[in-house]
């Protein structure tokens, strides 16, 4: 089964081995899920994301929060109240700061060894938005970022369904051994790591702030596959229409974690979710040898950091 219900009663005082159990689990590629959110949001944050849909402002879009410099994204804020805008920044900093001292305990062994990225809200109903291909969020695919490398980090996101009353439907793929087994080597290579003379080039580029024009040379050859693999998918219609999927519906009021990194999934309908992402050193793993980077490089025979 890719979810595993997490009783309400193990979150009191877990022990070492269940902690790890939990970790080695996610490794593996399966969703941990809370039927009831064990990190709830106080009730006047909550009415206040639900009331966004409702307002003319533009708040409506995504909308990003970067803890590392306590800055909010993705508001217009030429339309938008300016007392909205300080009150969405507020809710984000602290939906943020209580994920994080929840899995700082939930999941012990990676504490200190991630980076907190950014925490987001998505108030979009999900079915139907009209969006190019790379950028759909229906169709399966593991997630790579396209100008922030994570050279070999893990992608590890908390999701919390806060619509009152509809659930959250995702498709859930096969474990990341099999997947890209899948697709390589017939249809996408591993690419070798960068000559020396590359390498100075990059270098170069990011020193001057070149890569910002092309992000492809932000990327060493960990994150291009990630980048690639992540477009591959969605633009295969044929692995869209046949490969192996299970549906989930996650109910209102819960929240799941996964490493999206790894586990194929979609999203095909629901409204309102707060999501926040950290970046884990592969090197914290339970079992190392699950990590992307080490699959990666095993198929290759070859360091790809
Ligand atoms: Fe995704």
């Amino acid at each position: 089964m890719p979810v595993q219900t997490i009783p309400s009663e193990s979150l009191g005082s877990p022990n070492n081995e269940q902690i790890r159990t939990w970790c080695s689990r996610l490794e593996a590629g399966e969703v941990l899920y809370f039927a009831q959110t064990p990190v709830p949001i106080p009730p006047d944050d909550l009415t206040f994301l639900l009331s966004q849909q409702q307002t003319s402002s533009s708040l409506h879009k995504n909308i990003a929060y970067k803890p590392d410099r306590d800055k909010l994204s993705g508001v217009d804020e030429k339309s938008a109240k300016p007392a909205e805008v300080v009150r969405m920044h507020e809710v984000m900093r602290r939906y943020s700061k209580s994920i994080e001292t929840f899995l700082s305990g939930f999941l012990a062994p990676y504490e200190r060894r991630w980076r907190l990225d950014y925490a987001s809200f998505r108030p979009l109903e999900e079915k139907g938005r009209d969006l190019p291909v790379r950028r759909r969020n229906d169709l399966l695919h593991t997630d790579a970022f396209p100008t922030r490398p994570t050279r070999g980090w893990r992608i590890l996101r908390f999701f919390h369904n806060i619509h009152p009353s509809r659930t959250r439907d995702w498709v859930i793929g096969e474990p990341f051994g099999r997947v890209v087994g899948s697709f390589t080597p017939g249809k996408l290579s591993i690419p070798r790591s960068d000559s020396p003379v590359v390498r100075a080039g990059k270098q170069v580029a990011q020193a001057t702030g070149l890569a910002t024009l092309v992000p492809q040379w932000k990327r060493g050859p960990y994150d291009e596959f990630m980048m690639r693999l992540h477009n591959t998918m969605k633009e295969d219609s044929v692995f869209q229409e046949s490969c192996v999927r299970e549906e989930v519906q996650f109910a209102p009021g819960s929240s799941w974690m996964v490493y999206t990194e790894t586990v194929p999934h979609a999203v095909l309908g629901g409204q309102f979710a707060l999501e926040q992402t950290f970046l884990v050193d592969p090197a914290a793993m339970v079992t190392r040898e699950s990590a992307p980077i080490a699959i990666l490089e095993k198929m290759a025979g070859a360091k790809l950091g």
